[in-house]
């Protein structure tokens, strides 16, 4: 097998699980706690913003607290080998987690967002935000209080980087998704977007995902196993 130069990997919250970053649909998930509707939508927003921000600020502080994994590691070690050969690794990433950039990756697409950015709803400013968000926060490029919200895609949003990612499968050697469960579009669909460019594709989670079968591949196992060992394939087979 020719060894993979340009990758496209798809991360989900189980690449963050081993780190103690609680995944979503797992038995303990996050929406086995919270409704998504008060918590994950622009309607919950704007109805109950105090509890919005406190389920932000209570993920931001967690997430603060805990360090990358070997899954998050092998991933930044394989993109720096594989600029070091004249390739590719897009990281693609569901994750609003900043523990792949913790890790060293660089080339991060975070279709999601980032818990560690608020925007302002008045006039969509995005500004750096490592420590708690509320509704009396008043915006520093447009002076209005009530509309600093987290820098996240809630359901109903439009994810980012979509056609970005699409170009990256459209000249990828490899698609991999690595910890998540297929549930949500239109990351779940990249699979089958590889597949019909005849882009092999790889799974490697804890068990099969909702769409297991598209994949050309599937390992199963913690991430902090199957993902290190994998990327030790290819940079022995490159
Ligand atoms: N190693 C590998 N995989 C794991 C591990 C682990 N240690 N722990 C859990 N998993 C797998 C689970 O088996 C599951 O398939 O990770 C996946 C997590 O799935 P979800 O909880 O549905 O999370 P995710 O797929 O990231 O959700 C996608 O849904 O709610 C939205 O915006 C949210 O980005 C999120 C999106």
């Amino acid at each position: 097998m020719r060894a993979p130069k340009d990758i496209v990997v798809l991360t989900g919250s189980g690449v963050s699980a081993e780190s103690g970053v609680a995944t979503f649909r797992d038995a303990d998930g996050i929406w086995a706690k919270y409704d998504y509707r008060e918590v994950a939508t622009p309607e919950g927003f704007a109805a109950t913003p105090d509890l919005v921000h406190e389920f932000y600020n209570m993920r931001r502080t967690a997430i603060a607290a805990v360090n990358p994994n070997a899954a998050h590691m092998a991933l930044a070690k394989l993109e720096q080998a594989l600029a070091e050969r004249g390739g590719r690794l897009t990281l693609v990433t569901q994750n609003v987690d900043n523990l792949h950039e913790r890790a060293g990756s660089k080339n991060i697409l975070h279709m999601h967002g980032e818990l560690n950015k608020a925007e302002c709803a008045s006039c969509a400013a995005v500004i750096e935000c490592a420590e708690d968000l509320s509704i009396d926060i008043v915006c520093a490029s447009c002076n209005r209080a009530g509309g600093m919200r987290p820098h996240v895609v809630w359901f109903g949003e439009t994810p980012r980087h979509v056609e970005e990612t699409a170009d990256a499968i459209m000249g990828a050697d490899l698609f991999v998704s690595i910890g998540t469960s297929g549930s949500v579009y239109p990351a779940a669909g990249f699979v089958a977007e590889a597949h019909a460019l005849g882009v092999p594709t790889m799974e490697l989670n804890l068990e099969p995902s909702l769409n297991a079968d598209l994949f050309t591949t599937g390992r199963y196992g913690l991430a902090t196993e199957v993902v290190p060992g994998w990327v030790e394939e290819v940079l022995a087979a490159s």
